[in-house]
């Protein structure tokens, strides 16, 4: 088969399960559901803090609270995330043939990402808390990704946040401990990412293959495996804002100091993204200089 047909092929079979398998989090959430004060938003053991002295100081009450402004961080930056993905998703397309089945399931994901937002922000109101934001320079590199990113940029740091975020939920969906909301929604987004992932990662293995066949393709790759290391330093960096541990009463900078020295929480971020790392080392996309970056973010 050409590398033309098994794309259409691929894209053929995502757009099936696409039309068969999707949410709509207006009706499939109820979203009038109070919330429990005493369960836990996210499981205790994936919290940033958990284990440190600042940890065992905190009331039940506390932990709860942390949980809940953790959580709202994660789905806050999920949605600066998904904004991304979809400023790049339509770039990627925006020269090709809408007749292609390529295009139009690049269509649906855009589709998807833009109900996924909507659900994270939905979410994020009725947790009641602030909804959290990058800090400027990440910002920064997210507009000038955005706005620059070819296909291998593009895919690969599509799959760092998407699977990060999917060995998170997959966990808390099957968690019954936690708010049923934060489980519903978790169900949801990794139902609707499976084929992201599928998508993200056969296109990714395609572009780097072509990459490799000219010298144009090979200094670009030089510089796309940069650029991927940066994105996930950024995933890495911005997924708890320091403004979670003012919301409970902590010195937000000492206390993101200590998540960072964490030893539970950096094999949690490495956990989390040890799929994603082993592809992208497959293809060659975590070598020289880059794989600093890859160390500095916890995930190697
Ligand atoms: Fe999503
Ligand atoms: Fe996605």
């Amino acid at each position: 088969m050409s590398v033309v047909d098994e794309r259409e092929a691929n894209a053929a079979r995502l757009l099936k399960i696409s039309a068969g398998n999707s949410y709509d989090p207006d009706v499939d959430i109820d979203w009038r559901a109070p919330l429990d004060p005493e369960r836990m938003f996210a499981p205790a053991h994936r919290l940033s803090l958990f284990g440190t002295p600042l940890w065992d100081g905190l009331t039940p009450q506390q932990r709860v609270e942390l949980s809940r402004h953790e959580v709202a961080s994660i789905a806050s930056i999920g949605i600066w995330f998904e904004m991304l993905l979809m400023r790049m998703l339509l770039r990627h397309i925006s020269d090709q043939d809408p007749r292609t089945g390529h295009v139009q399931y690049a269509l649906t994901e855009v589709g998807d990402e833009c109900r996924h937002s909507i659900m994270f922000a939905r979410m994020i109101e009725a947790f009641g808390t602030p909804a959290y934001r990058p800090a400027p320079l990440e910002r920064a590199l997210g507009r000038y990704l955005g706005a620059t990113a070819g296909g291998v940029q593009t895919f690969a740091a599509a799959l760092i946040a998407e699977e990060i975020l999917d060995a998170l939920q997959r966990e808390a969906m099957a968690d019954d401990s936690l708010q049923p909301l934060v489980r519903m929604v978790s169900r949801i987004h990794v139902v609707e990412e499976a084929r992201h992932i599928r998508y993200a990662r056969d296109e990714l293995a395609r572009q780097v293959a072509a990459s490799r066949r000219g010298f144009g393709g090979r200094v670009s790759l030089a510089y796309s495996r940069l650029m991927i290391g940066r994105a996930a330093w950024t995933v890495t960096h911005s997924l708890i804002h320091p403004g979670a541990y003012a919301a409970v009463g902590l010195d937000p900078v000492a206390a993101r100091a200590a998540a960072w020295r964490n030893p539970a929480f950096r094999e949690t971020l490495r956990w989390s993204a040890e799929r994603v790392t082993a592809f992208l080392q497959e293809l060659g996309l975590v070598e020289g200089p880059a794989k600093r970056l890859w160390r500095a973010s916890a995930l190697l």
